[in-house]
């Protein structure tokens, strides 16, 4: 039986992340979201407030999981019998990067694909280092981040 998993930074999650976990969860019937301990230099929210959100972002979903994983994410999904890795493609930049690390990741772990879906239209310009960028400069994200997201951001702000 398919069992993917869908890793990421997560660092936050946007809605197109969202969207793309109910299209996984739809094809599949089940679905892993893992996130990547490490989100880069300068995360915005630590590995527990990641986890924290897609929860409250995800988890009524019946089929859906929310783990965190460190280091190479083929020992995660190979260690947890997963044998798809679930990666959402936007647009041609994405592509190159996403081309690299899927065949990567299969010359490390040949029984394990990679599979693409789109998300919706309105979320193909939407990443979270965007919306990273939007914050720090003080903009309005509201567009783009679910509103548990966003829940979390104004308390921040409050106590800031
Ligand atoms: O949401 P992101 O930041 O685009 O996700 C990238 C992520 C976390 C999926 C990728 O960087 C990853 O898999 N990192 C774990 C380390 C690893 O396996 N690297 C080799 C990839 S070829």
């Amino acid at each position: 039986m398919v069992h993917p998993l869908f890793p990421g930074s997560f660092d936050p999650p946007t809605l197109g992340h969202l969207d793309l976990c109910r299209r996984g969860l739809r094809l599949f019937g089940r679905l892993t979201v893992a996130v990547a301990e490490n989100a880069g230099k300068h995360p915005l929210f630590t590995l527990q407030e990641r986890l924290d959100l897609l929860e409250r972002c995800l988890g009524g979903l019946e089929g859906l999981s929310i783990t965190s994983f460190r280091g190479l994410v083929v020992d995660h999904a190979r260690a947890h019998g997963h044998d798809i890795l679930l990666r959402g493609l936007r647009d041609t930049q994405d592509f190159e990067y996403e081309y690299r690390m899927a065949l990567t990741n299969r010359e490390l772990a040949p029984e394990i694909e990679t599979l693409f879906l789109m998300p919706s239209l309105e979320y193909t310009f939407t990443s979270s280092s965007l919306m990273k960028e939007i914050l720090a400069c003080g903009g309005d994200v509201s567009a783009f981040l679910p509103p548990e997201v966003l829940e979390v951001l104004r308390d921040r702000n409050d106590r800031t």
